[in-house]
């Protein structure tokens, strides 16, 4: 079966209730989740898709060992039994994000130590460091631009420091574009954006042996130093995985989490009342960040594939091999969850438990690294610049990728 969901344009087999790339959909999903969870909340597309929207699906979806990536066959059905021959692709099928176990259990256990609470909570005073050094660049002009100037540098900074990769060669991941997302979205590529992939997959690829070798003749205390030794140690990893996975590490965290701070801060500019209440009580920083992730994900979606038949789901059966779609901001406005006002942002709120990071085993590596960044960023922001003022609150610019969901820039004045 062709697996594609259409696109902005409305052909014969439009999609009256979810057409994720129309305009409309990028500015403002939230009334079209409401429309699916109302009307049909196991939707399928003129595709074949099956959309989830309520929470209760989605997050079964997620953690059910009976649904899993099954990535090659999927892309093969998608696109051709060709498609594995394009380098991007085929480094794509050696991400953890797109493994089913054991390998995928073999992959995330490699880097999975980098990553837990502690090491992360040790990262605070770096991360405090950059900010504050974000801010000092700017602070005289009395403008910026909050995605570019603010929320961009703090994630590739911290990623690169875990990587371990030099100073002087930093400025090109700086420089490099934000248009990776597109690789998510489940509206397939066209042939130039394969060509594209290929091209910024081939240079990452260069680059990256060349470090491998450094690593290897100096060794150093990061992460691409522990996954070259886990390489040489035999069957652990192999060159093309290891390869891979530290881009997915690249991608998958930065970003998501510059748009966690670019969303989190338009949603509070947006709530005057919430962000006086943020500025005079610091200490719900730490829940406010949880309601941003609710309340408007930076990972809108992320999908699954029935390992077998399920008999289920929702009342809806699920033959074997069909994709399922969830989506996770959908699930985030659920009132069968969130029954106080769902789809109003408040910080003081209790037992906000997004899914935005997803469930199961793919749950989220990164995720309390995120939490952290994001939190360090916008309460030293409201700190330090408390007359800081949008431009424009109203119309901002959105990135017109749907599964990615950041805005393009977002100027602020104090
Ligand atoms: C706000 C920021 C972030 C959001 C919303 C987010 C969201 C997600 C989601 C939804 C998944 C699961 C996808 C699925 O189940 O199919 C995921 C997986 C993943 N994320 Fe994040 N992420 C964020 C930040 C980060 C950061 C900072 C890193 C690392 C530096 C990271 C690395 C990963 C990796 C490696 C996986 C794959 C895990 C696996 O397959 O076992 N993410 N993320």
């Amino acid at each position: 079966m062709n697996e594609q969901v259409q696109g902005a344009n409305q052909g014969p087999n439009s999609d009256q209730l979810f057409n994720p790339l129309s305009p409309d959909f990028i500015r403002d999903p939230y009334p079209h989740y409401d429309r699916l969870r109302t009307i049909d909340p196991i939707h399928v597309t003129p595709f074949g898709q099956f959309v989830t929207s309520r929470h209760a699906d989605v997050s079964l979806v997620l953690r059910d060992k009976r649904f899993g990536k099954d990535f090659v066959e999927r892309t093969k059905r998608r696109y051709s039994e060709k498609i594995m021959d394009e380098p991007v692709f085929r480094s794509m099928s050696h991400w953890m994000l797109q493994a089913d176990p054991p390998d995928h259990t073999r992959l995330r256990g490699l880097v999975v130590k980098a990553f837990t609470a502690r090491r992360v909570e040790d990262m605070r005073p770096r991360i405090q460091e950059i900010v504050d050094q974000t801010i000092d660049a700017v602070i005289d002009g009395g403008h910026m631009d909050l995605i570019e100037d603010f929320a961009f540098r703090l994630p590739v900074t911290i990623i690169c420091d875990m990587l371990g990769i030099p100073e002087e060669h930093r400025e090109v991941f700086y420089k490099s574009s934000r248009d990776g997302g597109r690789l998510l979205d489940p509206v397939p590529l066209s042939p130039e954006e394969i060509k594209q992939g290929n091209a910024g997959n081939l240079m990452a690829q260069m680059y990256f042996q060349q470090l491998f070798e450094l690593r290897r003749r100096s060794p150093g205390d990061d992460l691409i130093t522990q996954l070259v030794q886990a390489e040489e140690d035999g069957n652990k990893l192999t060159n093309e995985e290891l390869t891979a996975n530290i881009i997915l590490l690249f991608g998958a965290g930065h970003e998501t989490t510059v748009n966690l701070i670019g969303n989190g801060l338009l949603a509070l500019h947006r709530n005057p009342d919430q962000l006086a209440l943020l500025k005079a009580r610091p200490e719900l920083m730490v829940g406010a960040i949880e309601e941003f992730l609710r309340y408007d994900s930076s990972v809108q979606m992320t999908g699954r594939v029935a390992l077998e038949d399920i008999d289920d789901l929702g009342g809806v059966k699920i033959p074997k091999g069909e994709t399922v779609l969830c989506l996770l901001g959908s699930a985030n406005r659920d009132p069968a969850v969130y029954s106080d006002r769902p789809d109003r942002l408040d910080v003081t709120r209790q037992n906000v438990k997004p899914l935005s990071f997803g469930g199961g085993i793919h749950f989220c590596l990164g995720a309390q690294l995120a939490r952290i960044e994001a939190e360090i960023a916008i309460a030293t922001l409201l700190r330090r610049l408390p007359d800081l003022r949008i431009d424009d609150v109203e119309t901002p610019e959105w990135r017109p990728t749907f599964v990615l969901r950041g805005l393009k820039r977002l100027p602020a004045s104090w």
